[in-house]
């Protein structure tokens, strides 16, 4: 059974080809983190346009990657079961155009049609990896990319509820931002983490918030928190520009605030996971998923967590970020699971959704 997954959601456009749930027979990702180096961030408007130029030569790619090519030379699409996309959440100018794209070829090659989303995506990469391995339920996924940062209690392949979400900034954005007030380049989780490595992560003790739902997180205030110790530190007001602060700190002083920065982040992540322990006793697994988890630091202090390290999961680093091998894992989940495809014609867009 072989399942061809399209994902455009934010800056990636991929396209993998997954057999029977395990061999991926390719998975190709063009992404435009070097257009948007210089902007410091992503446009939508143009990732939506990059999308546009990339879409059809990814899936042609994916296709002759996997020797999926019939005897005329063409893609063969005698040999897809299955075309999913995801469809929430994202920018919708970039969702557009993957769904777009999905609808089209289901609707001329006849094939069923599986929207998922992006969410879900994340956590069922962890299912990506030479041996493939299973959950044991109940679990508590930590979902932390560029748009979120969510605990999420999952008791089955299609029970999934979210037990603690940011009130704010999502932990990816705050990691993006802070690297633009040091003037590391985009994306800021790397960026941060190498800069972090020749610095002193104590040098700079930065507040854990107080949320009225102690599982929830709120990021803005350690932004702000941070740049008003590197406004200090440089001798200057607080409406002093922050994009001109990078100009006056030492390479020192970036990764001290880099360092000092990425520790109190993650301590906070591994703070509220250990509540989320604390609250749901019956959890037998603990799950990492997105961007940020591919940080090492992160994976080396989740072995701090009151569970056995097998317990523990991380995505292969190359599975973190986007792709579309991971939404195809989580449709063979969801066709295991008897969910009916849906609709081409009708299939919803939108820029937050809840998982479900
Ligand atoms: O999941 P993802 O690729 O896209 C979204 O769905 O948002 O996550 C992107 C986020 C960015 O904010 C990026 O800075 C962050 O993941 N990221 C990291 C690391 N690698 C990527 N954050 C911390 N440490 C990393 N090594
Ligand atoms: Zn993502």
């Amino acid at each position: 059974m072989n399942i061809l997954a399209i994902e455009s959601s934010c800056d990636e456009t991929a396209c993998a080809i997954l057999q029977d749930g395990k061999n991926l027979l390719s998975n190709v990702v063009v992404s435009q983190i070097d257009i948007f180096k210089s902007y410091g961030g992503v446009i939508p408007e143009i990732a939506a346009r990059s999308h546009l130029e990339a879409i059809l030569p990814v899936i042609d790619q994916a296709f002759s990657d996997a020797h999926l090519i019939s005897s005329s030379g063409t893609n063969d699409w005698d040999k897809i079961d299955y075309i999913s996309v995801t469809n929430t959440p994202g920018l919708l100018g970039s969702l557009l155009i993957g769904t777009l794209t999905a609808r089209t070829l289901a609707i001329l090659h006849n094939k069923p049609l599986y929207p998922v989303h992006h969410l879900k995506s994340h956590i069922y990469a962890n299912l990506l990896e030479s041996s493939p391995r299973s959950f044991s339920f109940p679990l508590l996924a930590l979902v932390i990319s560029g748009g979120h940062t969510q605990i999420i209690r999952m008791t089955s392949h299609t029970d999934f509820q979210i037990i603690g979400t940011t009130l704010d900034d999502a932990i990816g954005e705050c990691f993006d931002k802070i690297a633009k007030i040091l003037g590391l380049p985009y994306p800021g989780g790397p960026s941060i983490a190498s800069a972090a490595l020749s610095g002193n992560p104590n040098k700079y003790l930065f507040p854990h918030p107080k949320t009225p739902n102690p599982l929830d997180f709120s990021f803005s205030g350690l932004k702000t928190a941070v740049l008003r110790t590197v406004q200090k530190s440089c001798n200057v007001n607080i409406n002093f520009p922050s994009y001109e602060l990078k100009k006056i700190l030492t390479p020192q002083q970036i990764s001290d605030f880099a360092a000092s920065f990425q520790n109190t982040a993650l301590d906070i992540l591994l703070e509220k996971l250990t509540l989320a322990l604390q609250t749901y006793p019956d959890t037998t697994s603990i799950l990492f998923a997105g961007g940020v988890s591919a940080n090492l630091l992160l994976r080396q202090k989740a072995a701090t967590l009151p569970l056995t390290p097998s317990s523990i999961l991380f995505p292969d680093p190359k599975f973190s970020g986007d792709n579309a091998a991971m939404v195809a894992m989580a449709t063979f989940y969801e066709i295991k699971s008897q969910k009916s495809p849906s609709d081409p014609y009708k299939i919803p867009l939108a820029s937050r959704t809840n998982i479900c």
